[in-house]
């Protein structure tokens, strides 16, 4: 369709995705077939059965063990090839990406070479292909404080070019983003900016407990916040983005029914919202078929998606110069 047009040549940033979650289906076998007693299938139809998730706490155990693959600098830099290549035939000009230490470094990496890794692994996607990366650094709750401290030494001791963000995903039940304040207040006054997930499978408080306790700039997923009139005024006031990751929202279950979705709930209250794929490689999907889904399931036209583009752009925590490029 000329949406479809539209939405391939339209230039975009995206600002939310882990490294190891856009691990195409190739490389996740090619690791799996290095470690064959790592429970991670080595069969390409087993794999995608592996990728349907029964619930968000399944989808965290699979994302778990998938990390577990990634044993080398190499992989990493691997890995961000892979993305950045994907990221460019999506019209994707910058992309923040998150990246969870702790994860890498129980995997076996260590955190200079993670560091160097990463380093190489940009200049790559920005000479082979145009992709300008930024790092939000995951202090991935189900690892706890002590695991978001350690996220913190790793960013500010190591601090590889590109570094924007502290972020917060993993389990939301059973954890309190208050819990994180003080590794994120170590981030911030490290002059890192405040990313964390919050609200994908809860409701607002853990939402407005990122905004307080966290000093969050933009958040992840956020779509908790839809049942708060008064938290969707105080985002839209705050100009406080969130990362909407529908197709991920629909896959780990966090949603039931796509219709369903607070999507066009959270654009009509006025919150500044961007689009993203959070785990493609897992999701099965890509930047412009998120596009495309607000087109087909929320009747969005070319002006609508425009704007969402350009939200991003202004959310992105990149140099101006390459956000006005974008917008
Ligand atoms: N890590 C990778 N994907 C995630 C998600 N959707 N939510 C929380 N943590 C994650
Ligand atoms: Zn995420």
């Amino acid at each position: 369709s000329s949406v479809a047009a539209f939405v391939a040549a339209l230039p975009k940033v995206e600002l939310h995705l882990h490294l190891v979650g856009s691990a195409s289906l190739d490389t996740v076998l090619t690791l799996a077939r290095r470690h064959p007693d790592g429970g991670v299938p080595t069969d390409r139809d087993e794999l995608r059965r592996f990728y349907a998730f029964t619930d968000f706490p399944h989808f965290l155990d699979v994302y778990r063990r998938v990390n577990l693959l990634v044993n080398t600098g190499a992989d990493v830099v691997t890995l961000l090839d892979g993305l950045a290549a994907e990221l460019a035939t999506r019209a994707v000009r910058y992309a923040e990406v998150q990246v969870a230490p702790v994860r890498n470094h129980m995997a076996g990496i260590g955190y200079a070479d993670l560091a160097a890794a990463l380093t190489d692994g940009r200049a790559l996607a920005r000479e082979r292909h145009g992709v300008e990366l930024g790092w939000v650094f995951d202090a991935d709750a189900t690892l706890g404080p002590e695991g978001a401290e350690e996220t913190v030494d790793f960013a500010v001791d190591h601090r590889p070019e590109g570094t924007v963000a502290i972020g917060l995903g993993g389990a939301e039940l059973g954890v309190r983003r208050a819990d994180f304040a003080p590794a994120f207040r170590r981030a911030v006054e490290a002059g890192l900016h405040s990313a964390p997930h919050a609200g994908e499978t809860v409701g607002p408080d853990e939402v407005w407990a990122a905004v307080t306790e966290l000093g969050a700039e933009r958040i992840g997923h956020g779509i908790g916040a839809a049942g708060d009139p008064r938290l969707l005024e105080h985002l839209a006031e705050h100009g406080i983005p969130l990362e909407v990751c529908p197709t991920s929202n629909l896959r780990t279950a966090a949603v039931r029914d796509i219709a369903e979705h607070p999507l066009p709930a959270l654009v009509a209250a006025g919150v500044p919202v961007t689009l993203a794929t959070d785990d493609p490689g897992m999701f099965h999907t890509d930047l412009n078929a998120e596009y495309l889904l607000c087109h087909e399931v929320f009747d969005m036209g070319i002006a609508e998606l425009a704007e969402i583009a350009r939200t991003g752009a202004r959310a992105a925590f990149c140099p101006p110069a390459l956000r006005d490029e974008i917008i």
